[in-house]
């Protein structure tokens, strides 16, 4: 049975103690730091650069950071991520004028490359480039902001992006980020993510982060039995 990994989306977390609070997430269960960047172009919202992700590596965060870059263009911030200490770097295929070159170059500076699709971008991006990724990100809400639903369309999409993938031979994970919550998580397991992102379902939980925590995994422990 593959392992299911939560990573803790940041956007909802408090911005004032943002440190403190990735160490509290990562004590608390969560596997990977995931770390939206949106540049009120390609999105429209505004949040953090590589200029933070370098401030929490010399803070001493060690945990596993997933950049999910909702950006455009995304070449400079690639290069700028990764330098700062990213270890996954996730680009939206529509927000580049070459996908096989900004693959290139997050593969050229040593991290994860990820590809990520919003709810309404076809799949066949995929066509050429699925054997150059690690990860394939499936937006089960439009980018921007954190606290929206999950759009029931979006099953359908998980099934078809798993099923591509089990055609390779190399394992690739399946990321889904949006409108994850208690009450969804073991469908969306079922249908085939491997990395969950949830941001507001933990750092807006009426629990503390080690309990809500804690019952996600009791969630996604049932599809193992
Ligand atoms: C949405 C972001 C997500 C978001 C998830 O544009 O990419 O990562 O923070 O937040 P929730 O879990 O609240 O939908
Ligand atoms: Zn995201």
């Amino acid at each position: 049975m593959e392992k299911f990994l939560i990573s803790a989306s940041i956007l909802s977390a408090n911005f004032a103690y943002l440190g403190k609070e990735i160490n509290d997430v990562i004590k608390s269960g969560a596997d990977i730091i995931h770390f939206d960047v949106m540049d009120n172009h390609y999105v429209p919202n505004l949040t953090i650069g590589p200029l933070v992700l370098k401030s929490l590596r010399e803070y001493g965060i060690k945990a596993l950071i997933d950049v999910h870059l909702m950006s455009q263009p995304v070449d400079d911030l690639i290069m700028n991520f990764a330098i700062a200490g990213a270890n996954i770097i996730s680009f939206h295929p529509e927000s580049t004028k070459h996908i096989d070159r900004s693959i290139s170059l997050i593969k050229e500076h040593g991290c994860k490359v990820g590809l990520a699709f919003n709810p309404s971008t076809p799949l066949y991006y995929l066509d050429y480039l699925i054997d150059e990724l690690d990860l394939i990100l499936v937006m089960s809400v439009n980018p921007g902001f954190e606290g929206q639903t999950f759009l029931p369309y979006i099953f359908k999409k998980i099934s078809k992006v798993k099923k591509i993938i089990n055609k390779r031979k190399r394992k690739i994970l399946l990321e889904v980020d949006g409108g994850i919550n208690l009450e969804n998580i073991k469908k969306i397991a079922t249908f085939g993510a491997n990395i969950f992102v949830i941001g507001s379902a933990i750092f807006k939980s009426q629990f503390s982060y080690k309990e809500t925590i804690r019952n996600i995994r009791i969630e996604l422990d049932k599809i193992k039995k």
